[in-house]
């Protein structure tokens, strides 16, 4: 069966219902096996999934160059979204964010190099507070007047920058951190953007793993380096949460993943959740998450996992 289809944002482009983030492909969340990498992009094209998220610091360009290989001769199957500004050093160091209109330019150069492509679908960026974030939309502006970029996006901001981006350059969606363990969003941003007509592509669905057991270990895993919440005494009482949903998951006849990505998808049609898959049994049990889940079984998910139950902060290090 084909994948269902989400407009994002008002009046905006046709996405698959579920976007493929490809991040953890290349870093942050340990190692990944390339070959399976590629598989799993090639098994979202193949059943449908159009929204494939990525950034260019996502492992210094390296995420860039997998996906240029992965759409060899299939550009036109994808949507593609990219964030920029996160300033890296050689040795992977986190040095800010810089959006100037001259950086964002190129920025979105290098991008289109690396990604083998003349356009972007959707280019996202984050607040650089050095810049108004008029100059930085306005830059991504001229990118779209040029036919360089397609839509713009912005990520992980407040309310009052969401409406000043939006008046400079109509923002197609919001890229902000939306799951059972993140919650934030519902309480401003979110009717904000449907005001304003601005779509959501959720990250966080999974909170990277926490709600399916992936506690992040070994080398070149950031999880239980920068994420509080895989750490000590609030991994146990997550755990628990985890535990919860999972019991709930299994009595719908559904995986705690599943579970998960069908409450983020039941949150509005105006939301995309993403997920991190890299391997294709991982993508295949999220795309088989179910369309809809019954009152019933929501209000159980949500027992399981109480707004503001979870324990500790999102992040220590912003990306
Ligand atoms: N704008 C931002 O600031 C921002 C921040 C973070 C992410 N993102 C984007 O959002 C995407 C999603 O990343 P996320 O951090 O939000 O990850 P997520 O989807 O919440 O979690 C991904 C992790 O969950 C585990 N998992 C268990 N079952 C799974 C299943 N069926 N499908 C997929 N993963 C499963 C995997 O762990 P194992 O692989 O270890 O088993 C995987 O690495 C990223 O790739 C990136 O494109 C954006």
């Amino acid at each position: 069966m084909a994948l269902a289809k989400r407009g994002l944002g008002k009046g905006g482009p046709e996405v698959s219902a579920l976007g493929l983030g490809c991040m953890g492909m290349s870093e942050f969340y340990g190692h990944s096996d390339r070959e399976a990498a590629l598989a799993t992009i090639a098994a979202a094209l193949e059943a449908g999934v159009t929204l494939l998220d990525t950034g260019d610091f996502y492992g210094m360009g390296h995420n860039e160059m997998l996906l240029a290989e992965a759409l060899r001769g299939k550009r036109d199957q994808a949507f593609i979204q990219v964030k920029f500004g996160a300033q890296r050093g050689p040795d992977g160091a986190f040095l800010g964010i810089d959006a100037r209109p001259a950086s964002v330019k190129t920025a979105l150069a290098y991008s289109l190099r690396r990604l083998g492509t003349d356009h972007v679908d959707l280019y996202q960026t984050g607040l650089d507070p050095a810049v108004p974030i008029e100059d930085t939309i306005g830059a991504i502006g001229d990118l779209v007047q040029q036919g360089y970029v397609r839509h713009v996006g912005i990520t992980n901001v407040d309310a009052n920058t969401i409406r000043r981006a939006h008046g400079t350059q109509p923002i197609t969606a919001l890229q902000f951190e939306y799951g059972l363990m993140s919650r934030d969003i519902e309480h401003e941003i979110l009717p904000l953007c449907r005001e304003l007509g601005i779509g959501i592509t959720a990250y966080g669905v999974l909170s990277r793993g926490l709600l399916t057991g992936s506690k992040g270990s070994g080398e070149g895993d950031f999880r239980n380096v920068l994420y509080p919440r895989f750490q000590g005494e609030n991994l146990t009482r997550n755990e628990r949460l985890a535990a919860a949903l999972a019991k709930v998951a299994q009595s719908e006849g559904i995986t705690a993943a599943q579970a998960a990505i069908a409450w983020v998808a039941s949150r509005g049609a105006d939301i995309i959740p993403l997920v991190g898959a890299r391997t294709v049994e991982r993508l295949t049990e999220a795309l088989r998450s179910p369309l809809h889940l019954s009152k019933e079984a929501l209000s159980e998910i949500e027992r399981a996992v109480p707004e503001n139950a979870v324990s500790g902060e999102r992040f220590m290090v912003a990306h």
